[in-house]
């Protein structure tokens, strides 16, 4: 019985190799194949053994990176790790930094669509002074990936790869909840003063960023275990336009002057690192001390200096999100637009453009202090110990 199978299967084999239609053991489907954690580890050498043959430079397909500023070490990071990843994988790269700058954007992104652009891939200033842009970038046939920050109110977007900007404003409303116990805090009646320096207004993390924190602290500021000296606790009246690292020290000196004469500042509520460098130029310039009186001081990047910060005690925690991840997950997008894939998408109804749901990939964050710096930052390979000591 058993020849007789062997005997029929060899049959179909032969027949099949003379019609010239060969078994693939799956049946054959119209979705493409899911791109998953392939850019995740991107190995040269595994990337390489894909692009088997280099395209010449007219058939290489072009993606333009576009990055909100240089001035800030995560941007940097940011299109260095875009740029690397797509160029192994055989994509020609224009990567710009348009310095904060709205009309740069508009005009790097406009000529990234002149120069024939196949995808673009938009960290925006402003997240909804790029409609009239990304509507050309439309009709040419280009798709557009959001990175970092969600473009609003267009619907020229084919996908959105970021952080899950409430979640991290839950860990650092949670960091503080712990850190000065609010819970006992509220119980024995004892009280903190807080101070907070929130995101830009036209960028869409920021008051997701907000709602995060606010969904924990809010409770302990109407319970008085939380007293914001200065009465600035909405989103309005705390955000900073552009991420703005002077503003923030400007306004933290203001607050230190007419607020805190008397009584210290216990907390200061950042949303990024750049804030909280600022914050501690304020406060050294008004008779704080790392080790005297400093309050806890939050971020947001795990920024070089931010982790120096922490190992020297002038800010408490950052947020670390991994641009590593951010940027692969990204180019998986790239790669589904550009080459008819299915890339990983872990959301489709968080963010909302204003006029489409957009297929998301939030990528998820840790809170870094001084007792997990060493763990999470330089045995996870994000920093080596060396950079942190220079
Ligand atoms: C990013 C943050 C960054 C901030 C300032 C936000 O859009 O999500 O990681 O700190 O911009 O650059």
């Amino acid at each position: 019985m058993q020849n007789k199978i062997r005997l029929i299967f060899i049959f179909l084999l032969l027949t099949s190799i003379l019609t010239g239609c060969v078994f693939s053991g799956a049946p054959e489907s119209d979705t493409p194949a899911p791109v998953t954690e392939q850019a995740e580890d991107i190995q040269p050498e595994s990337v390489s053994d894909q692009v088997t043959e280099k395209p010449s430079a007219a058939d290489m397909k072009r993606v333009g990176v576009a990055m909100p500023t240089s001035s800030s070490e995560r941007w940097l990071d940011d299109g260095a790790n875009m740029k690397a990843k797509l160029e192994v994988l055989g994509y020609e790269v224009d990567l710009q930094y348009a310095e904060d700058d709205i009309e740069t954007q508009i005009e790097q992104i406009n000529n990234m669509i002149e120069n024939d652009a196949d995808c673009l891939v938009i960290a925006s200033i402003d997240s909804e002074a790029l409609i009239d842009v990304l509507d050309k970038a439309k009709g040419e046939g280009i798709p557009v990936i959001a990175y970092d920050r969600l473009l609003m109110e267009t619907d020229a977007i084919s996908y959105y790869a970021s952080f899950d900007n409430e979640a991290i404003g839950i860990l650092i409303g949670r960091y503080v909840e712990e850190k000065k116990d609010l819970k006992k805090a509220s119980r024995d009646g004892d009280s903190y003063s807080i101070e907070f320096f929130m995101g830009s207004p036209d960028d869409n993390n920021a008051l997701y960023l907000y709602n995060g924190m606010m969904e924990v602290l809010q409770p302990y500021l109407e319970g008085g275990t939380l007293v914001c000296r200065s009465g600035l606790t909405s989103f309005e009246d705390t955000c900073i336009l552009r991420w703005s690292q002077e503003t923030a020290q400007e306004r933290c000196s203001a607050y230190l002057d007419e607020y805190y004469t008397e009584d210290q500042l216990d907390i200061a509520c950042s949303a990024f690192d750049g804030f909280a460098y600022g914050i501690k130029t304020a406060l050294l310039s008004h008779d704080y001390e790392p080790d005297r009186k400093w309050p806890l001081i939050t971020g947001q990047d795990a920024e070089r200096l931010a982790v120096k910060n922490i190992m020297n005690g002038s800010q408490t925690m950052t947020i670390y999100k991994d641009t590593r991840v951010l940027s692969s997950k990204c180019v998986t997008m790239v790669q589904a637009v550009l080459e008819g894939a299915i890339p990983e998408i872990n959301d489709t109804h968080k963010y909302s453009n204003g006029k489409m749901y957009v297929p998301s990939f939030l990528c998820t964050s840790i809170t870094v202090d001084v007792d997990n710096y060493e763990k999470i930052l330089i045995d996870g390979g994000y920093y080596t110990k060396v950079q942190l000591m220079k």
